[in-house]
């Protein structure tokens, strides 16, 4: 009996010291949750099992991250941040400036991310010269996903010019389908907005939502953008109010709706349910922008880990800029990768687009950080934003008022 107890005691000593030789780890929050999402997650999480290191899954549901965001506030105030971050632009940075963030300097130097990763992400992936995060996919905000049978009935030719689009979006009506397939939230409101400034012009997307032109904020050309948002509004259904994005997304899959304004991780649900670009669903550039992009980079921050788990966060973030694996997971998501030395063989033709359109956009100085998802403003002015676009596109304020608010708003959010 005595032997039996020693030997077990032994064995259990025995385990919980050889444990934590594979026993890395890495907790995970991220706001991936969607169908789309989720898939292409999780071959991240495989990619890393497979080395040994184990996902503690830390999902927040909510499209954009806000949701995300408040429970990591939490997390880093109770002294305890997961060991990597889903998030956007300028919330890295504000991060970063409360000197919470890790160093992932040994890995990008070993593998050369200086040399293969956009200036215009590397600007939200380093701080202070450091590196602090590893970048994970391009996304574009300035997309349209129409369902391929819809766009035939309704005269069959994709939307160039916003006369266009009106065109189309009317035969839809006509057709009995609810023509824009759209769900009430702060952050949709404002992907649509995004891209209906950027039909005005890039000088007036970079006067109005990277500089903060007071005057481009509240003049004539913003109670433009401000009337076509209101006119987008009328194709849109009665049911909008608090949709998730991947159900309006699911609206056209269906063929319920129309088409839906929305960046290209919409593109992740349609290829889960097993449609294809082309036949299925038509992407283009939201009329008027083609040539430009706003974009967003989905980045894996990372928090400042004890020695224990220092080697699972660098092996995630060598795993995420793995060119292979950027290209696996890409392909999934809906985005283009985030390294530039990556073929775009695997992807579809949408996928081959998006690629191609980011390339030309930036040579051209034609790519913008995306003012909805973080890339042109840091949070509080970008809230500031989404109350005065969410405002008027429930009818609160009419265009000019509106224009005038947002400029307000702003200004007090700057400080
Ligand atoms: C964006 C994010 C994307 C996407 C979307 C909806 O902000 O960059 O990866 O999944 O939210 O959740």
């Amino acid at each position: 009996m005595r032997k039996l107890l020693i030997g077990t005691m032994l064995s259990t000593a025995l385990t919980a010291y050889a444990a934590p030789t594979f026993a890395e780890e890495v907790e995970v929050l991220h706001w991936w949750t969607s169908g789309g999402e989720a898939a292409a997650l999780d071959v991240l999480k495989k990619n890393l099992e497979a080395q040994g290191v184990t996902w503690k899954d830390m999902p927040v549901a909510g499209g954009g991250g806000e949701a995300a965001m408040t429970a990591l506030r939490a997390r880093v105030t109770a002294g305890n941040p997961p060991t990597a971050v889903q998030a956007l632009g300028f919330d890295i940075t504000d991060w970063a400036k409360q000197g919470v963030v890790g160093d992932l300097g040994e890995v990008a130097a070993k593998e050369n991310w200086d040399a293969v990763v956009p200036a215009a992400l590397q600007a939200f992936s380093k701080y202070d010269g450091k590196w602090i995060a590893a970048p994970v996919n391009v996304h574009s905000t300035n997309w349209v996903w129409i369902n391929k049978k819809a766009l035939d009935a309704a005269g069959g030719k994709a939307p160039e010019t916003w006369d266009e689009l009106i065109v189309v979006l009317d035969a839809m009506k006509a057709n009995g389908i609810s023509p824009i397939g759209h769900g009430g939230q702060a952050w949709q409101d404002a992907t649509i907005f995004d891209a209906v400034v950027l039909s005005q012009g890039t000088d007036f997307y970079k006067a109005s939502m990277i500089d903060l032109d007071p005057a481009a904020l509240s003049g004539e050309q913003m109670v433009a953008v401000f009337d076509k948002m209101g006119k987008l509004k009328e194709y849109v259904d009665a049911d909008f109010s608090g949709r998730d994005w991947n159900l309006a997304s699911a609206m056209v899959i269906e063929g319920k709706a129309g088409m839906q304004f929305m960046g290209d991780w919409a593109k992740g649900e349609f290829l889960k349910a097993g449609q294809k670009p082309g036949t299925d669903f038509v992407c283009i550039r939201f009329p008027g922008t083609q040539g430009s992009v706003t974009f967003n980079s989905d980045q894996f921050m990372m928090f400042q880990v004890g020695d224990a788990n220092k080697g699972a966060q660098l092996k995630m973030a060598s795993a995420i800029e793995d060119p292979a694996f950027q290209s696996a997971f890409n392909v999934v998501k809906g985005s283009a990768p985030a390294r530039t030395d990556v073929p775009n063989d695997a992807f579809d033709d949408c996928g081959k687009k998006a690629m191609a359109d980011l390339a030309e956009a930036d040579k051209n100085g034609k790519l913008f950080g995306s003012m909805a998802h973080g890339h042109a403003n840091p949070a509080a002015v970008k809230n500031a934003m989404y109350d005065v676009i969410t405002r008027h596109f429930n009818g609160e304020l009419d265009s000019a008022a509106a224009a005038a608010a947002l400029a307000e708003a702003v200004a007090a959010a700057k400080g």
